[in-house]
């Protein structure tokens, strides 16, 4: 599993071109599910049928999203300095001396203007990447490129740290999920969404074409236990995290209520969320067609939308088991 993931959190994608993961993704279920069809926004949807002799199977739709934060090219200028813009929330203090790649296989470093005092951050448009050029001629990219952010997954043991665990360890826990169902009585969607992190577009066209009569998302939550951290419950090592409601949704009830009773019966560890900002696309999911009971199963995650993402091994291995446990029995909502 490390090893997937050391593989998922490593390979670029950013949202709206996210063909590298996407493949990466196929190549692991491909053999496990009974259908596999990219959509028209490049979801990859992965589907279960429900065991033979199953009476009114549920339509079950999950997402976990592909996609990560980036940076696009807004402009070169004469020197080759390559000025740009995010792709997803990306904040300046975030890139310091961080490194990006872009889609050509060009490398560059993040450098800033000067500042009044060295402990300023300047804003984005203050910031430019350094691709080793010295003039827009000589300059290997131009506007428009994509870039997403480089650094080398981290083995710390039971943490695990990596440039994207958001949400590429939603895509792993879905997948070790599939891996582990052996039969269901549901009709199960596996939805790897692209474009979440400029709002959730991927989850919304997926929830349309599938039409489920309930689902949830997998995805990183905040955390509050670090120095400093305040008013949020919830800490990395304790279980997967029961979203109760974030920055743009009420979870259903009914969905929390099945979460916590799955969990409960296998004695899986878990904690109750309760997010003030940010969202995931079970919100987007909520709310198609005629609207939908959503809720998420979120893993704690510190330093969020940064290089340096950490999440701890065992909330995956029980997200797995929790997500696994829901799926694999009959659920009345
Ligand atoms: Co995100
Ligand atoms: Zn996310």
């Amino acid at each position: 599993m490390k090893q997937l993931l050391k593989t998922l959190t490593e390979t670029f994608s950013p949202s709206g071109y996210e063909d590298e993961i996407r493949k990466v993704i196929l190549n692991e279920v491909k053999l496990l599910a009974d259908e596999v069809r990219v959509d028209a926004l490049g979801n990859l949807i992965v589907r279960k049928k429900p065991t033979n002799g199953t009476k009114a199977p549920k339509k079950i739709m999950i997402a976990a999203h592909m996609d990560e934060i980036g940076v696009m090219v807004t402009h070169v200028d004469d020197n080759g300095f390559v000025r740009f813009t995010g792709i997803g929330g990306v904040y300046p203090r975030n890139l310091v001396g961080g490194h990006v790649r872009f889609a050509n296989g060009v490398s560059g470093v993040i450098g800033l203007e000067p500042t009044s005092s060295p402990s300023d951050v300047p804003a984005l448009n203050k910031m430019f990447v350094d691709v080793g050029a010295t003039s827009k001629k000589n300059c290997p990219v131009k506007t428009g490129d994509v870039a997403g952010f480089e650094r080398s997954f981290l083995d710390l043991g039971d943490r695990l740290v990596a440039k994207s665990m958001d949400d590429r360890i939603g895509c792993l826990v879905a997948i070790e999920a599939l891996r582990e169902l052996k039969s269901t009585p549901h009709d199960v969607y596996f939805v790897f969404t692209t474009q979440e992190e400029i709002g959730t577009h991927g989850a919304q066209t997926s929830a349309y074409g599938i039409d489920p009569d309930l689902g949830f998302s997998i995805d990183v939550t905040g955390w509050g236990d670090t120095p400093g951290q305040k008013d949020f419950d919830v800490a990395l090592g304790k279980g997967p995290a029961i979203k109760i409601r974030d920055g743009g949704m009420l979870s259903d009830p009914r969905i929390v209520e099945w979460m916590i009773r799955t969990a409960e019966k296998a004695k899986i560890p878990y904690q109750r969320e309760v997010l003030l900002g940010g969202t995931t696309d079970a919100r987007a999911m909520q709310l198609v067609r005629g609207g939908v009971p959503v809720g998420c199963v979120s893993i704690p995650c510190r330093y969020v939308h940064t290089p340096a993402e950490m999440v701890d091994f065992n909330d995956v291995k029980n997200a797995v088991k929790l997500i696994t446990a829901m799926l694999s029995n009959s659920v009345s909502i």
